[in-house]
């Protein structure tokens, strides 16, 4: 039976990294089911449950609760190696997902090849290049949208999974080693003997998961889909072409899990209290200095998936406008407020300066999102530890009024939670989902 929280939608409302799975972890509790819809093993989400860590790059985050069922949707990019790795290190954990982790045969598979020539393409375009993460994700959606992937399901049919494994094996080599002029480091042999053995441990996982949700929706399950990425990475919306391969706001929870637009009730956004960055692109906040230091340490801001050191800067309000604008946000979830605490003043910005005209609004160009000048204003820091804070009223006044601001300027959407720490514990409720 229902878990009594409506159907709800996750997503990142800047570039990543907001503290997404600590959220999804937190509200799986009431939920029945956790589903992925879009991006790939490019997503880090890190959960502390209980003292213990554990950072998913495919799993759903919600699987740390035995009794919950997760699913990783058609929209997503399904790198089998990384999937089955992250089956392992639950198993050590202690943390069995026989019966409860299914996976659409629809989702289209990342490849060895794929991840070769995103290292052997970003490496081509030298200072241009986009920073991926490396893990095959844009030509594996390149190549889903040319018609020319192999999904999980081909797996079922183990010869016509072979011929077109050998096809995109074969196309993909002669573009990196004749255009990009790069190295081409795998045996054709070798990848069908690790797909064999990938295929045995796979075969049980593959469903058809949008007949799963619909079945889960009749019997008045309740579904949070988990975002990956952030409003700011979507290939459509975000800052072209610093941006990851899908898109990633709220409305691809229905194409890349197959349920219909009405069974949605709730979209939460998370909001990082600041902001930070992984890859190229531009980032009008952006501190390079002592500040920007101090986030970077006391926030741990190092990427989840590929350990880089994250860009950090100031609150934008001007981004998070445009997030509430494009996810339909019904409620925000303000993260790592506790990080805030070591500073004397906390800027936010309010507006851009671009060429001398002012911009409330994100521009949908990203050459004047290059040249923005972020306009601030300052508010006093509360300069104690937010330790033992649980309820709003818990928290120092001037961090109260630093979450009202910046609500005020974003709309006033309501906060479901205020985090204050990476264990589920340091979760602080405001305002609850209706
Ligand atoms: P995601 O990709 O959005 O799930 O976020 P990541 O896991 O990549 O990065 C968020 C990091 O911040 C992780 O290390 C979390 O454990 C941590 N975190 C989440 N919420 C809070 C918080 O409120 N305070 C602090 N200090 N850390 C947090
Ligand atoms: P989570 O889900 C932050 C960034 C990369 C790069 C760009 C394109 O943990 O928030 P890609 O490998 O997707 O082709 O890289 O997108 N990027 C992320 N940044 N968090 C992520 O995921 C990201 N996934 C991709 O750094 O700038
Ligand atoms: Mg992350």
């Amino acid at each position: 039976m229902g878990t009594g929280m409506p159907n709800a939608v996750i997503v990142g409302t800047q570039w990543g990294d907001e503290g997404k799975a600590k959220v999804i972890d937190y509200l799986t509790e009431r939920s029945d089911l956790v589903i992925r819809f879009q991006g790939g093993a490019n997503a880090g989400h890190t959960v502390i449950a209980d003292g213990r860590k554990f950072i998913f790059h495919l799993v759903p985050s919600g699987i740390m609760y035995p009794d919950k069922v997760c699913i990783v949707g058609n929209g997503v990019v399904f790198d089998a190696e990384q999937f089955l790795r992250e089956v392992d290190e639950l198993a050590e954990y202690g943390i069995g997902v026989n019966g409860r982790l299914f996976v659409s045969g629809l989702a289209h598979l990342v490849l060895p090849y794929h991840k070769i020539i995103d290292g052997a393409r970003e490496t081509s375009m030298g200072k241009g290049k986009i920073g991926t993460t490396g893990r095959g994700i844009g030509p594996a959606y390149a190549d889903k949208i040319n018609r020319t992937g192999l999904r999980v399901g081909d797996l079922c049919n183990w010869d016509n999974f072979v011929t077109g494994m050998k096809e995109g094996f074969e196309l993909h080599r002669t573009i990196v080693t004749t255009v990009f002029k790069a190295d081409f480091p795998l045996s054709f042999d070798g990848l069908v003997e690790q797909y064999r053995s990938i295929r045995e441990r796979m075969l049980p996982f593959i469903s058809d998961t949008a007949a799963l949700l619909f079945t889960a929706q009749r019997e008045n399950k309740q579904l949070l889909f988990e975002g990956a990425q952030g409003t700011f990475l979507d290939i459509d919306h975000g800052t072209y072409p610093f941006v990851t391969s899908s898109n990633t706001i709220s409305g691809c929870a229905c194409t890349g899990s197959g349920v219909g637009p009405a069974a949605i009730n709730h979209v939460i956004g998370i909001v990082k209290t600041y902001t930070t960055r992984v890859g190229n692109g531009p980032f009008p906040t952006e501190l390079d200095n002592a500040d920007g230091e101090l986030l970077r340490k006391e926030g741990g801001e190092f990427g989840a998936t590929t350990g880089r050191p994250r860009r950090c800067g100031w609150f934008d309000s001007v981004m998070v406008r445009k997030a509430v604008q494009l996810n339909g946000l019904t409620r925000f979830a303000l993260t790592k407020l506790d990080v805030l605490s070591h500073f004397d003043e906390i800027k936010i910005c309010t507006h851009y300066e671009i060429d001398g005209k002012r911009y409330d609004q994100f521009p949908v160009d990203t050459t004047l999102v290059e040249k923005a000048i972020p306009v601030y204003e300052t508010m006093p820091g509360w300069k104690c530890s937010l330790d033992g804070c649980s309820t709003w009223a818990d928290l120092p006044e001037k961090a109260r009024a630093y979450i009202d601001r910046l609500r005020q300027l974003c709309y006033d959407v309501p906060a479901l939670i205020v985090s204050v720490g990476p264990d589920r514990r340091q979760t602080i409720e405001v305002t609850p989902l209706s």
